[in-house]
């Protein structure tokens, strides 16, 4: 990636995507443009307000409202997660400062974490910004995860920051949306989520070069904040319940940096039909698709392959 460049990669990626599934982006594009209102009235969960309330602006918009439909639920769910299973290592696979606490077939255990992400309210705010009906992460990352960031896992808390605790933007897609919802309240000793607006993250690209060949994809503060101000950096700490939404292949971030209290978020990864990454040509997430869902539900969430 180093040697050829990110740009490069991730143009010759989404041109290939383009074309080979040509019919799935042309059916969500036009499925936006001309059918989108009535896509959202027929799945009929929640209210939702066209053009959205919630806007990404320069790259990201949070929610504090605590209102948004079925957050509570969601919120309820992955607290019982939590007193299940947090603070403890369940498999080595992971990164050791940040850790999945979804097992399969969570998603139909938990339906409210999936319920959440694909009301018509959500589904609006993300279309919005993609310009297009969105697709739930088919691959890496997976569409959704809950994440618990805790130093008192990871035996090398007190090293040097490493891998997504680094500033970086995220490739596999652009535009996309993150969407974060914090699971517990979250200050500056749980390792935040940290970010760069979108004109900051642009301005950094540029002085550093990012994304050209023979630069790294990782950035140490050291390099960042030679560029730009450290003051120009936000950091998403807020209540249980705070809602952070965000182009984070615009948007610089990082994370997990010394969690001495757990960060427990759930992370949801919406990415337009054909993204920036080859790896869509071959593996392909399953999401559980309840009876009756809308025919918008199953245009973001159903699998493509068979
Ligand atoms: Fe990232």
């Amino acid at each position: 990636m180093k040697r050829y460049g990110i740009a490069r990669l991730r143009a010759f990626a989404k041109f290939y995507n383009r074309w080979r599934y040509a019919s799935q982006e042309r059916k969500h594009r036009e499925a936006y443009e001309h059918d989108f209102t009535r896509l959202l009235d027929e799945d009929g969960r929640s209210t939702y307000s066209w053009p959205p309330k919630i806007t990404l602006k320069d790259g990201w918009a949070r929610d504090d409202s605590m209102t948004l439909p079925f957050l509570d639920r969601a919120l309820e769910q992955a607290s019982a997660i939590i007193a299940e299973r947090g603070g403890r290592s369940h498999h080595g696979l992971q990164q050791p400062f940040l850790r999945g606490l979804l097992f399969p077939g969570d998603l139909v255990k938990y339906p409210a974490l999936l319920d959440f992400i694909l009301t018509p309210e959500m589904l609006a705010i993300a279309a919005n910004h993609l310009q297009t009906v969105p697709v739930l992460s088919k691959t890496l990352p997976p569409g959704i995860r809950f994440m618990e960031s805790n130093a008192a896992l990871d035996p090398d808390a007190d090293g040097p920051f490493r891998e997504s605790q680094l500033y970086h933007l995220d490739v596999h897609d652009t535009p996309l949306v993150y969407v974060l919802v914090l699971a517990d309240d979250v200050d500056e000793n749980t390792g935040p989520w940290t970010f760069l607006p979108a004109s900051v993250s642009a301005r950094a690209t540029a002085a550093l070069r990012y994304k050209q060949p023979g630069v790294p994809y990782r950035v140490t503060d050291e390099e960042m904040y030679r560029v730009i101000d450290p003051a120009e950096a936000i950091t998403f700490t807020g209540k249980k319940g705070s809602v952070l939404f965000i182009d984070s292949s615009a948007c610089f971030h990082y994370g997990s940096r010394r969690a001495v209290r757990p960060r427990f978020q759930l992370m949801y990864a919406l990415t337009t039909p054909c993204r920036c990454d080859i790896t869509q040509t071959v593996s392909e997430n399953k999401y559980p698709i309840p009876e009756g869902a809308s025919p918008l539900r199953r245009m973001v969430t159903a699998p493509w392959k068979t």
